[in-house]
């Protein structure tokens, strides 16, 4: 089995019309994609799809039928005009203001059916440019997917009725009367160009600053509009608005565009962030001279010492010392003069660590040895606390060269630590008292989550049921339009019929032969005047009733035969003279005619024409 005769058959018939006519239906709404072939098929008398199929493949005429059908063209003049006027007071104007005097205004109607919508903006936009500017600056695509719709649209009429919702000013400045109906004054006219644009498969038209797609998103499957949705997007200019139907919500699920007003349709693009890669490179160019380096390296470096936030003490492998900064004198009780003296006959040797021991180790080492927090207590001073660190000073070779002293000041560093243990305790009774709050709001949060997430599918849910409706009423409006179309034509027909009946009883009435009209069982359908006068009967009493049983002065015997002769040869016309009674007793010579015609259910009649030939 191919794959072709696996699927199912809506989907072969899909494919049969996107591969035959270009036309892909697949994106539509199946529920109502489903009724609106169905009806086709009801149409054409097709059982099911396949039969619909093999009835497309032998009559080409039916596509235009079927695509009259599934592409719903319901459209009007300012169709739910609230939202016109919404466009009209709050959008048009922002529009024209974002935009320089000269600078043109683009509009695209995507989905325009028969043009009512572009006419309504075209109206909308001439009063607000202005004639002369309108002329100028206005552009209209107007796009439809059906080019039978988009042919009617191009000719810019409307009849009286079609124009009932057009404010009275607006119709009399823009359209002009032509025998029975109107028309679009050609310059609001020549602005539009319609053209057939496919939402699914073609190129949208680009840098548009309104774009009007209403009341056709909704026949797409949620997977399609969000493929017409981000093709609308790239159409619009950063500062464009999109409008759409009444019945069209999705967009509140996507991140492409932002309502400007949540009770109305109209829309603005969140624009993407282009990626423009800026380098920016700074180079500063230092001019220091070497000749001015070198002379001071020595000062340099002292000062360097004593401007750093530390105490150092530097001395040599015998343990004399060759350098203090400014710290270790000032934090230490140490002078200039310490600088020769050996170590261990200072104080600071000792106290407030033992750093001879220090000393050893390190030199044994070879690296440096550090203790954290040594605590020093001064008279009425709050303790203070250092870190010491002793560093072996060893040169290129591995030759020690002496012994590097450091005292780095921690008594803030202490305080905040032992400030931060009461608090982090604190903190961690907080925490647990919070841990269980934040356990609660996550829970209360997770409940609500679900709410939400509920109320959002029902939301959606009523917003498809919402659409199906809409789209349900479209139909029923395109049904209703057919309906009285074809009453109009009954009526028509109805008229004539009673114009010919009324002058074939005249005919009857005036004829001076009596008629009676048979059918094939021989029961009497006509009865004209002249044969309630020959006979005495009247035609009440004769219609429907069998001829041969008629109680009258005609020899009925005599005509049986006769007369079954002529209906059952069906050719000929029999004649035949008898003596008969008239209504008042008087015997007169009748000449009977019989003659058989085809009757209106396919079978015989037979005519009789009575004439008296010879008055009693
Ligand atoms: C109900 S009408 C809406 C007319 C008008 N926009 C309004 O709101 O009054 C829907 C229109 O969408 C058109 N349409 C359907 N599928 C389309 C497609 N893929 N591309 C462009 N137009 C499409 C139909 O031909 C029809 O004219």
């Amino acid at each position: 089995m191919s794959d072709q005769t696996q699927k199912p058959d809506l989907e072969r018939l899909l494919e049969y019309l996107r591969e035959s006519r270009g036309f892909d239906f697949s994106g539509y709404k199946r529920t109502t994609l489903v009724r609106r072939v169905q009806k086709r098929m009801a149409q054409v008398g097709a059982k099911d799809y396949a039969a619909y199929l093999d009835h497309l493949q032998l009559h080409p005429e039916e596509f235009v039928a079927l695509f009259n059908t599934i592409l719903i063209n319901v459209t009007s003049y300012f169709r739910d005009r609230p939202a016109w006027e919404y466009l009209q007071t709050e959008i048009l104007p922002k529009i024209i203001a974002s935009k320089q005097r000269y600078e043109p205004i683009r509009v695209w109607s995507a989905g325009v059916a028969s043009g009512e919508e572009a006419f309504t903006v075209a109206m909308l936009l001439g009063e607000a440019l202005g004639a002369s500017e309108y002329r100028e600056r206005a552009k209209i695509y107007a796009t439809d997917v059906d080019q039978e719709a988009l042919a009617q649209a191009r000719q810019g009429r409307a009849e009286e009725k079609d124009l009932e919702e057009v404010p009275a000013v607006l119709r009399e400045k823009y359209f002009e009367r032509e025998g029975h109906h109107y028309v679009l004054r050609g310059d609001l006219r020549r602005s539009i160009i319609f053209g057939r644009h496919d939402l699914m498969q073609d190129a949208p038209i680009s840098r548009i600053d309104l774009l009007i797609s209403r009341n056709t998103l909704m026949y797409f499957e949620a997977e399609a509009q969000a493929k017409i949705l981000a093709r609308l997007h790239y159409s619009l200019t950063d500062k464009g608005y999109l409008f759409l139907g009444k019945a069209e919500m999705l967009l509140t699920r996507t991140a492409l565009f932002t309502a400007v007003d949540p009770s109305q349709r109209v829309f603005t693009k969140v624009p993407h962030e282009s990626l423009k890669d800026r380098l920016v490179v700074l180079a500063q160019a230092g001019n220091l001279e070497p000749s001015n380096i070198m002379p001071r390296q020595a000062r340099v470096r002292e000062l360097m010492a004593d401007a750093m936030p530390i105490a150092q003490i530097v001395t040599d492998t015998g343990g004399i010392i060759t350098a203090i900064n400014d710290r270790a004198r000032s934090g230490f009780g140490l002078v200039t003069a310490d600088v020769g003296r050996p170590l261990q006959d200072l104080e600071i040797s000792y106290r407030p660590v033992d750093l001879r021991s220090m000393i050893d180790e390190a030199h044994r080492h070879r690296k440096t040895v550090k203790v954290q927090d040594v605590e020093r207590r001064r008279a009425n001073a709050e303790p203070e606390f250092f870190d010491v660190e002793v560093v072996p000073l060893i040169d290129k070779g591995a030759t020690l060269l002496g012994t590097s002293i450091s005292f780095t000041d921690v008594s803030g560093y202490n305080r905040v630590n032992r400030e931060l243990e009461r608090s982090k305790h604190a903190l961690e009774t907080a925490s647990e008292e919070l841990q269980s709050t934040n356990e609660e709001l996550e829970t209360t949060n997770e409940e609500l989550q679900s709410t939400v997430e509920e109320l959002e599918t029902t939301n959606e849910e009523l917003q498809s049921s919402n659409e199906e409706l809409e789209t349900m009423n479209e139909e029923l409006e395109s049904t209703n339009t057919e309906l009285q179309t074809i009453n109009t034509e009954l009526q028509d027909r109805s008229i004539q019929l009673n114009q010919v009946n009324t002058f074939m009883e005249q005919i009857m009435a005036n004829l001076q032969l009596g008629v009676a009209v048979l059918d094939r069982d021989l029961r009497v359908q006509l009865w004209n005047r002249r044969a309630q006068d020959m006979w005495g009967v009247q035609a009440a009493e004769t219609i429907g009733q069998p001829m041969l049983g008629l109680d009258i002065g005609l020899p009925l015997n005599e005509l049986a035969k006769p007369i079954k002769n002529c209906l059952n040869s069906g050719n000929g016309l029999q004649e035949l003279t008898v003596q008969a009674t008239n209504r008042r007793g008087k015997s007169f010579t009748c000449r009977v005619q019989c003659t058989a015609m085809g009757g209106p259910d396919g079978g015989r009649s037979v005519i009789l024409l009575m004439e008296a030939v010879e008055q009693a």
